[in-house]
């Protein structure tokens, strides 16, 4: 029996990367998969490939950088999938605009991605799992909620502000929620190919004792740990998965 058998998860940012991983690795131990993103055509491979394993999926495109929209994704889980267990905020954007360029449509816009749309759907899955009694939220945040660098002011800013939004979700949503996130490190995924890919970040890798990029099954490993009944006494906790990056 799988570690999330009977349960339903909603994973945003699920059309690619990380978010695509742990949407694969979650239906393979049980869960009914909501997938989201705006990419219709990465939507549907990720869905067949659930689906051709025998396991359940189904896909919407949503924009979080209109967090209202978040409605939608509920509401279509509880009707094709039923009501959420899991909730895996993942969907996030990037950043780079110099902190004295930095208009405040784009600042709007990545808090709206990384941070606002993590908090209206959270409002709207809970009282699902209240009333279940139980439910899990993880958080995918960053090693950018730890420490700042030169040129990403806004995506910064919003994974600092990401975390604190984790542990106040864990503190005003428990006992029946549990609710952690998850800081990784450098993860080969297209976010990181939009930048030039791992040559340019080399740096990185040599900043870890693993000497390697992380891959999205990295994560997503950690995803499923966080999101089963194997790290219930878990809680409000930002976990770094970095392969020791600056430790
Ligand atoms: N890669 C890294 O090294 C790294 C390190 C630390 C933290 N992170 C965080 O990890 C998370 C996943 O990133 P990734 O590296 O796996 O990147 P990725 O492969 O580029 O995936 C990003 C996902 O977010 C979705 N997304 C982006 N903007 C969206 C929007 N406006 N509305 C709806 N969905 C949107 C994308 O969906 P569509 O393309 O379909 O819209 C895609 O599924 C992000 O929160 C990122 O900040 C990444």
């Amino acid at each position: 029996m799988g570690k999330l058998e009977g349960k339903v998860a909603i994973v945003t940012g699920a059309t690619s990367g990380m978010g695509r991983a742990t949407a694969v690795l979650f239906a393979r131990e049980g869960a009914k998969v909501m997938v989201c993103g705006r990419n219709e055509e990465r939507a549907k491979e990720v869905v067949d490939e659930i689906t051709k394993e025998g396991n359940t999926a189904e896909y919407i495109l949503v924009d979080a950088s209109k967090p209202e929209d978040g409605k939608l994704i509920v509401d279509k889980t509880v009707k094709d999938l039923g009501e959420p267990d899991i909730l895996i905020n993942n969907a996030g954007m990037l950043s780079m605009s110099p902190l004295m360029d930095l208009s405040l449509e784009e600042w709007e816009k990545v808090n709206n991605v990384n941070v606002t749309s993590a908090l209206v759907l959270t409002q709207l899955c809970v009282p699902y799992m209240k009333k279940k009694g139980k439910g899990v939220i993880v958080n995918i945040a960053s090693v950018a909620s730890f420490a700042a660098h030169h040129g990403f002011a806004a995506y910064i800013s919003s994974k600092h502000g990401f975390a604190g939004l984790s542990k106040s979700m864990a503190w005003e949503l428990g006992p029946e929620v549990r609710v952690n996130a998850i800081a990784p490190g450098l993860v080969h995924t297209a976010m990181v190919d939009s930048i030039g890919g791992l040559d340019v970040l080399q740096g990185m890798i040599d900043g870890c004792p693993v000497k390697r990029a992380g891959v999205p099954e990295d994560i997503a490993n950690v995803a499923l740990f966080l999101a089963s009944d194997d790290s219930s006494f878990i809680d409000g906790q930002v976990i770094k998965v970095d392969g020791g990056f600056e430790c």
